[in-house]
């Protein structure tokens, strides 16, 4: 079917292994073993083993995986954490819950990744590490963050939540950072059928002190050697994951021929960028031989007139959203306003104009349907659909550059 193409379909890819996923499923039922059984321990050596990193902790979701990865840190009350204003919250919200201080930096203009050359200018005496996003499954750019990281003795903490199975110069995304976080939401490249995340690390003593923390402190059960909280990863979710695991590098496989079909359909569409697999501070579409991209989402430019202005309003984008709609195809601005000037977090003290590039990326962005269910029509169809409206539309505005001015807070 080419005429409806949803944002999502979360139920197309549970058909393809129904009769696996509910014979798993019944299989835990039937055993009793809820919490903590065989299947988050294998999960979590696979997953450890998927990301290069020798340990693997299972927990509730993705936010919590971030949060604790901070708090076996000992990031705290008086720290500064560096990382994007342009993410989902979670990546800051961790840092705020610690009651450490999230520092934004800017994120480079075509991987919409943070950007390693403002990392330095941010870092202080309170700095205690830097958490980079592997934002819509494109990698950061690895090397320089880590190599700055090691040269102020700070930690790296790996936002994988989008990444999985992500490979950054041939190292998979999990393995650079000191931790790495991933979440198993539903729409992940591989999800759950409801919430859970994992923390990866090769150092086993905070792994052993994660565990410790992930079940209220407990080293041995009602022996609480210090606080912590209930955040467990659920045994029936880590049945539905280990079923869905070995799918998943043909799944991300298929996403990213899904994503080469859009850009050739879309290429030279006015008003419209499509997105490329770069490194920060690189050209454009140059880190294909490095970098693999496993398109989380397949997220688009929609070029509005403002330029750098301070607004988050994009008439052309919201037009382009209303004829889609109408076409029944679904599509979704992830994220249209940056964490900077999001009320909850107006105690960082930025404000709008800060991040150029953040800002313009919220005004613009679009992602359009993108799981390994869709056809080939679908995605042309959808492409069609964008084209057919970008060429009736008035005078298109160019991409200019957007300046990179200093921006921390
Ligand atoms: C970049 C990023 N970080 C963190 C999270 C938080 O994960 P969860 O929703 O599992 O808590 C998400 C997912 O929603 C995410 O996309």
């Amino acid at each position: 079917m080419s005429n409806s193409v949803p944002i999502l379909n979360l139920k197309a890819q549970y058909e393809t292994i129904q009769t696996e996923l509910e014979a798993t499923i019944l299989e835990v039922l039937r055993s009793g073993n809820y919490i903590l059984g065989k299947y988050v321990q294998s999960l979590e050596e696979k997953i450890a083993a998927l990301c290069g990193a020798k340990y693997g902790i299972g927990v509730a979701n993705g936010t919590d995986a971030l949060l604790l990865a901070l708090w076996c840190l000992d990031i705290g009350p008086g720290d500064e954490v560096i990382t994007t204003p342009f993410t989902f919250a979670a990546t800051v919200e961790a840092i705020a819950l610690r009651g450490a201080k999230p520092v934004f930096i800017d994120i480079d203009e075509h991987s919409y990744n943070i950007d390693p050359e403002q990392i330095e200018r941010a870092i202080t005496p309170r700095t205690k590490a830097i958490m980079p996003v592997h934002l819509y499954g494109l990698p950061s750019h690895m090397d320089p963050i880590c190599e700055i990281a090691k040269r102020h003795g700070l930690r790296v903490i790996e936002d994988n939540a989008q990444g999985i199975g992500a490979t950054y110069k041939g190292r998979p995304t999990g393995s650079m950072g000191d931790l790495a976080c991933t979440s198993f939401y539903p729409t992940k490249n591989l999800g759950a059928a409801g919430d859970a995340g994992m923390i990866v690390t090769s150092d086993e003593k905070l792994a052993e002190r994660l565990k410790a923390i992930r079940a209220h402190g407990m080293r041995k059960r009602y022996y609480h050697d210090e606080l912590g909280v209930n955040s467990r990863l659920d045994e029936l979710q880590a049945a539905v994951l280990s079923v869905k695991l070995p799918y998943l590098a043909s799944w991300n496989a298929r996403r990213a021929e899904l994503a080469d079909l859009y850009t050739k359909h879309l290429s030279g569409c006015p008003g419209i960028v499509t997105p490329t697999v770069s490194l920060a501070g690189q050209k454009a579409g140059t880190a294909r031989g490095e970098v693999q991209h496993v398109y989380h989402q397949y997220t688009i430019r929609v070029l509005s007139d403002a330029g750098t202005g301070g607004t988050l309003e994009n008439p052309k984008r919201d037009e382009l959203i209303a004829e889609l709609s109408k076409a029944n195809v679904g599509s979704m601005c992830y994220y249209p306003v940056p964490l900077h000037v999001q009320q909850a977090f107006q105690q960082v003290g930025a404000s709008m104009g800060q991040f150029p590039i953040s800002e313009r990326l919220s005004r613009e962005v679009l992602s359009l349907p993108m799981y390994p269910e869709l056809t080939n029509e679908q995605v042309i169809y959808v492409a069609d659909c964008i084209k057919s409206h970008m060429a009736k539309v008035a005078v298109s505005p160019v991409a200019t550059p957007v300046s990179t001015a200093l921006s921390s807070i």
